[in-house]
């Protein structure tokens, strides 16, 4: 199995998991899969484009034997608040329980503290007690009042943050 960062030219393998991911676990993620369905080609490639996304990002893929398992995003919105941001994390259903979300969760968090920031955040549904349970296995906490997964959703998320420097606010 393999971990490595994608950018604009694998494209297509990154549009093909997003949508898989969106169809498969509706109920993980904020976007829909009607939504980012309807996305043109140049919107995929500006996602990962360098010079157009967010200046710090860690887009993710796993692979097994050259076929793409997972995906998951380290992004720092604004380097002033030192806070990196985890979204679109994934893995294919026949792999699931064998590492493979532990393994990019692990690459993120090392990229955060190299790059020297004191927090990861992210959101979880409160009903996905597989993802939540991975993530207090690396020490992250709740913090925050829950909130809709979407508008008019029944869906609750919980804000969680993970401190990476014992000096962190
Ligand atoms: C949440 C998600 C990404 C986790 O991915 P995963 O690859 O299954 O996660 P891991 O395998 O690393 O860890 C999950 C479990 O496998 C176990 N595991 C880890 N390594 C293992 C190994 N080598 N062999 C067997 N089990 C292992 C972990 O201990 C954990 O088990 P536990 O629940 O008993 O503690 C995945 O379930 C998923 O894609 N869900 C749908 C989308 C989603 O909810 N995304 C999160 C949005 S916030």
């Amino acid at each position: 199995m393999n971990i490595r960062v994608i950018n604009k030219e694998d494209w297509a393998i990154y549009r093909d998991l997003r949508l898989m991911s969106l169809q498969d676990s509706p109920d993980s993620f904020g976007s829909r899969f009607e939504q980012e369905s309807l996305f043109s080609r140049d919107e995929w490639v500006t996602r990962l484009n360098p010079d157009n996304r967010a200046k710090y990002a860690l887009p993710l893929i796993a692979e097994l034997n050259g076929v793409a398992i997972g995906l998951a995003w380290g992004l720092l919105h604004n380097p002033q608040d030192k806070t990196a941001h985890i979204y679109q994390m994934w893995v294919s259903p026949d792999v699931r329980g064998q590492g493979v979300g532990s393994l990019l969760l692990k690459n993120i968090i090392a990229w955060a503290k190299d790059s020297d920031l004191d927090y990861i955040s992210l959101a979880v549904t409160t009903i996905n007690k597989q993802a939540v349970k991975l993530y207090e296995s690396y020490g992250f906490e709740p913090y925050g009042p829950l909130e809709k997964l979407r508008e008019a959703s029944m869906i609750s998320v919980q804000p969680m943050k993970l401190k990476l420097c014992a000096t962190a606010a």
